[in-house]
C-alpha cells in the first residue's frame, strides 16, 4: 500500500471509530472562551463524548483548547472549516477530527496530505464523486434538511452505495433516530443539543439533559 494510501486507510478508520462512539455531534458556537468548559462537561456528563467546535467565532480555537485541557474525556472536533488554513489551526491545537461545509478542490487536496480525520461537506453527486476522487467517502451531507432530507440521502445511495454521510444542517432531536436509521448515515450533527442562547445563559443543565435525551435515544435504537 503506498504512503498515501495506509494514511487515507488511517484518517477513515479514526473516523468511523469516532463516529461508531459518538453517533450524534453537538455543533457547537462558542462566543466567550468561558464558555467552553462548562459546555463540554455539560454534554460528556449527558453521554456525548464528540463536539463540533464552529470556526465562527474568535473564541472557537481557545474553546477547543481549554477543553481538550480540562475535559479530556471529550472528543473535540473543528468544524466550519472553510480554507487549508483553518485545516491547520485545527491540527495545531490537536483536533480529534474536522469537518467542512464544503468541498472545494484546495481543501481536499490539504486534507489529503493530513492525518486529521476529515469529512468534507457535500450535497450534490458531483461533490460528491469530487470527493471520492481524492479518497473522501465519509461526508458531512449539509445543509442535509434543505438539501432535500431524508429522501435526497436515500436517492444518493444508488450511485454511491459505499459513502457514508453525517447529515447536519437542519436535524433536530425529533428526527436524528430518522436519520440514523439510514444505512448511510455513519452520525448526525446539529445545535440542538446546545444552542447558542442556552450557552448565553449558562443553562448548561438543560444541555446535559438535551445530550442526555439524545444518548439515550441513541442507545434505544441500537446506536
Ligand atoms: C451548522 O453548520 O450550523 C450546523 O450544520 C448546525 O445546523 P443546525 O443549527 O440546523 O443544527
Amino acid at each position: 500500500m503506498s504512503a498515501d494510501l495506509s494514511r487515507a486507510a488511517e484518517r477513515r478508520a479514526k473516523l468511523v471509530s469516532l463516529f461508531a462512539r459518538a453517533p450524534v455531534v453537538p455543533v457547537v458556537t462558542i462566543a466567550n472562551v468561558a464558555q467552553a468548559v462548562p459546555l463540554a462537561r455539560a454534554l460528556t456528563r449527558g453521554g456525548l463524548a464528540a463536539i463540533e467546535i464552529t470556526l465562527r467565532t474568535p473564541a472557537a480555537l481557545d474553546a477547543a483548547v481549554a477543553i481538550r485541557a480540562e475535559v479530556p474525556e471529550a472528543i473535540v472536533g473543528i468544524g466550519t472549516v472553510l480554507t487549508p488554513d483553518d485545516l491547520a489551526r485545527a491540527v495545531e491545537i490537536g483536533a480529534a477530527f474536522a469537518l467542512s461545509p464544503g468541498a472545494t478542490p484546495d481543501l481536499l487536496e490539504a486534507a489529503r496530505d493530513l492525518d486529521l480525520p476529515f469529512a468534507p461537506g457535500v450535497q450534490t453527486a458531483s461533490e460528491i464523486m469530487a470527493c471520492l476522487q481524492r479518497g473522501f467517502d465519509i461526508v458531512k451531507f449539509f445543509p442535509a434538511a434543505p438539501a432535500g432530507g431524508i429522501s435526497a440521502l436515500r436517492a444518493l445511495s444508488g450511485p454511491f452505495p459505499d459513502v457514508r454521510f453525517c447529515p447536519t444542517g437542519g436535524v433536530s432531536e425529533k428526527d436524528a433516530t430518522d436519520w440514523l436509521a439510514q444505512p448511510n448515515v455513519i452520525a448526525v450533527g446539529g445545535s440542538w443539543v446546545a444552542p447558542s442562547a442556552d450557552l448565553a445563559s449558562c443553562a448548561w443543565d438543560r444541555i446535559e439533559a438535551r445530550a442526555r435525551s439524545a444518548a439515550q435515544l441513541m442507545k434505544e435504537n441500537g446506536r
